[in-house]
C-alpha cells in the first residue's frame, strides 16, 4: 500500500524541512560574518559611528510593517507593556517614533498627561495618526491630554528641568549620535523621585555575539540608522541615574531598566549632602 500523507505528517515533514533550511542558511551566514576581518575597537564608540540622517524619515511609512514580525518573535510587546506599566503622572516619551507604546499607555490609568517627541517629523506624524485612530476607535484609556513635539533628545532645551514624573525611551539610544547626552537630558527633565524607563539594545553578554554585532554594525546602521553594538551598561549611571530595576533579554542584548535621577544630582542636593556630612559650613 502506498504511504499516505496525513495533514499531521505533512506538517511534521514541512516543519523539519523549514528548520533544516533555516539552520543551513544561518550557519552559512554566521560563517561568512566570522570570516570578516575584525573592525577597529572604536567601532563601538558612538563618536566614531557615522550618523545616517534621513533614514527614519524615509522608513516612517513602512516602519511598523517592517519591524512588526521581529518584535513579535522577540516578544517585545510584553517587555514594552511591563515597562510602560511603571509610568505615572506627566509622561514624556523621547525618540517615540511611530508611537509603538501608545497601546500600553492606554492600559495604564496612572498616566495623566503624555507628550510624545521625536526628531523625525514623518515618524512623529505616524505616531499622531496612530493616536487619532485610537481615539476614533474609542480605545478605552487613551490619555486625552496627549501632545506631539519635534525635539532632539540630546537637546531638550524647551523642557524645564524636573518637569516630568516619568521619562520614557524605547530603542532610541541606538539611533541618536550621543546616547550619554540623551540620558543626561532625560535625567534632567525627570522630577526627583520620578522614573526614567528604558528598553534598549546594545552589546550582549558573550564576546562571540558582540564580535558578530561589531562586524555587521556598519551595514546594519546604513539600513536602519541603528548602531546595535553600543555599550549601554554603565552609561545610565554615568548620566546621573540610579538603576532601580534591570532585566536582560536576548543573550543580554536587550536591556529593560527602571531608573531614577540620582538624588545628589538634583539642584541643591549635592550641597545639602555635604552640609549633612559636615563637609561644608552653612552659608558657604
Ligand atoms: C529605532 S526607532 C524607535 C522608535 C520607538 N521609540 C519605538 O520604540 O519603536 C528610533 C527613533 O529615534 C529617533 N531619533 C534618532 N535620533 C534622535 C534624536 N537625536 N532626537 C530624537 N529622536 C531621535 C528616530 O527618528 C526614530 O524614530
Amino acid at each position: 500500500m502506498p504511504p499516505r500523507f496525513t495533514p499531521r505528517g505533512f506538517l511534521i515533514v514541512s516543519s523539519g524541512l523549514g528548520l533544516y533550511a533555516a539552520t543551513v542558511y544561518s550557519t552559512y551566514h554566521l560563517y561568512r560574518v566570522h570570516k570578516l576581518p575584525a573592525p577597529a575597537p572604536s567601532i563601538r564608540d558612538p563618536k566614531h559611528q557615522q550618523p545616517h540622517p534621513g533614514v527614519f524619515d524615509a522608513l516612517a511609512p513602512e516602519y511598523n510593517a517592517k519591524i512588526g514580525w521581529d518584535e513579535r518573535l522577540m516578544r517585545l510587546g510584553a517587555r514594552r507593556r511591563e515597562l510602560i506599566a511603571h509610568a505615572r503622572g506627566r509622561v514624556l516619551e523621547v525618540s517615540a517614533g511611530t508611537g509603538r507604546n501608545l497601546d500600553y499607555y492606554a492600559e495604564n490609568p496612572a498616566v495623566a498627561e503624555l507628550t510624545l517627541s521625536d526628531a523625525s517629523e514623518p515618524m512623529l506624524l505616524a505616531a499622531y495618526n496612530a493616536f487619532v485612530a485610537m481615539v476614533k476607535a474609542k480605545v478605552p484609556g487613551v490619555p486625552t491630554k496627549t501632545d506631539f513635539k519635534i525635539m532632539d533628545v540630546q537637546h531638550l532645551d524647551s523642557v524645564p528641568a524636573q518637569s516630568y514624573d516619568t521619562v520614557v525611551d524605547t530603542f532610541g539610544l541606538c539611533s541618536c549620535a550621543d546616547p550619554l547626552a540623551a540620558l543626561k537630558e532625560m535625567a534632567r527633565c525627570c522630577a526627583p523621585g520620578g522614573k526614567v524607563l528604558l528598553l534598549e539594545h546594545g552589546t550582549g553578554s558573550y564576546d562571540w555575539l558582540n564580535s558578530i554585532l561589531d562586524k555587521t554594525a556598519a551595514d546594519h546602521a546604513a539600513k536602519w540608522a541603528c548602531w546595535w553594538n553600543r555599550e549601554l551598561r554603565g552609561l545610565v549611571e554615568q548620566a546621573g541615574l540610579d538603576v532601580l530595576e534591570m532585566k536582560e533579554y536576548h543573550l543580554g542584548t536587550t536591556l529593560w531598566i527602571v531608573a531614577t535621577p540620582r538624588a545628589n544630582d538634583a539642584p541643591g542636593a549635592a550641597k545639602e549632602g555635604l552640609l549633612q556630612k559636615g563637609l561644608l559650613q552653612n552659608g558657604s
